[in-house]
């Protein structure tokens, strides 16, 4: 089976922009993400105008701040600040990667943990490592709702991570580990990578290495998350050599259209709870 992310997203979106119009009816009030992009990373700019798209689609006011790529981390952290205490925006996000006078971490730290749509600041890394309730960050949120719309029951799966990022890696083996999985997470550094992923029943990859997962690297009738991007030629492809596993697995996710419009859908999501949380 083939995991249709763009029908999942499209449908999450729905649900999203259902409730923006019934709270707006109740309180004529809106959320709103502060998006800030710095520097001219192509990358960057198209996922940005994809995620003011899909937020317009859904009644979320996208409001975005475009720094020059020399820009002051002063300024940066002035305007973070600014952003923190209005009261008009729900959620923050400072589109990585940032150019080299910029400290990731200092960026990260500041904005305040309630309006983190990331899910990337230290409260909440801490929460979900801690199992506590909070912000998740949105491609290992996405990546979990499509394994369990193929099964509801995670419990006792062993499933193994390729990549240990702050972005995927990590928070994904948090998510399956409180779904009561057996997590095996491999870097660059793993030895025997082939093994350890024939013992997998979900695999998660996020390397960016093209067609590094082959047939004979999947276990039969396992589930494979790919959220890999990268460019082959004029194609866009996973981390999976898909042709080849999606007929050997129980269910795989599509590049493009597999974890990708999960990703921003659930940037919409986390937006939409940051703004519940401040009206109450
Ligand atoms: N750059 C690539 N992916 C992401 C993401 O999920 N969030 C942010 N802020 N930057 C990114």
């Amino acid at each position: 089976m083939i995991i249709d992310g763009k029908k999942e997203a499209e449908v999450l979106r729905e649900e999203i922009k259902k409730e923006i119009i019934s709270i707006k009816k109740k309180t004529n009030r809106v959320p709103g993400l502060a998006v800030i992009l710095i520097g001219e990373h192509i990358p960057s700019q198209i996922y940005v105008k994809n995620k003011e798209k899909n937020s317009k689609e859904v009644g979320i006011n996208f409001n975005l701040i475009k720094y020059s790529h020399d820009v002051s981390q002063e300024e940066v952290l002035n305007k973070i600040k600014e952003l923190n205490n209005d009261n008009s925006i729900s959620g923050i996000l400072v589109q990585l990667p940032l150019p080299d006078q910029i400290r990731q971490v200092r960026i990260v730290n500041s904005i305040d943990p309630s309006k983190d749509v990331d899910g990337f600041s230290p409260i909440n890394v801490g929460n979900l490592a801690s199992g506590y309730n909070g912000i998740v960050p949105c491609t290992p949120k996405g990546c979990l709702m499509l394994i369990k719309k193929i099964e509801k029951n995670l419990s006792g799966k062993h499933a193994v991570i390729i990549g240990r990022s702050n972005l995927n890696g990590k928070p994904m083996a948090q998510l399956l580990l409180k779904e009561n999985c057996t997590i095996t997470i491999t870097h660059s550094k793993t030895k025997n990578l082939k093994e350890k992923c024939l013992k997998a029943d979900i695999l998660v990859t996020a390397v960016g290495v093209a067609n590094l997962v082959k047939k004979d690297w999947v276990k039969d009738g396992s589930i494979i998350i790919d959220v890999g991007i990268n460019k082959q030629g004029d194609k866009i492809v996973g981390d999976v050599s898909f042709e080849e596993v999606k007929n050997k697995v129980k269910a795989i996710t599509p590049v493009p259209g597999g974890v990708g419009p999960m990703t921003i859908a659930c940037l919409l999501k986390n937006t939409l709870e940051c703004f519940k949380a401040r009206l109450t």
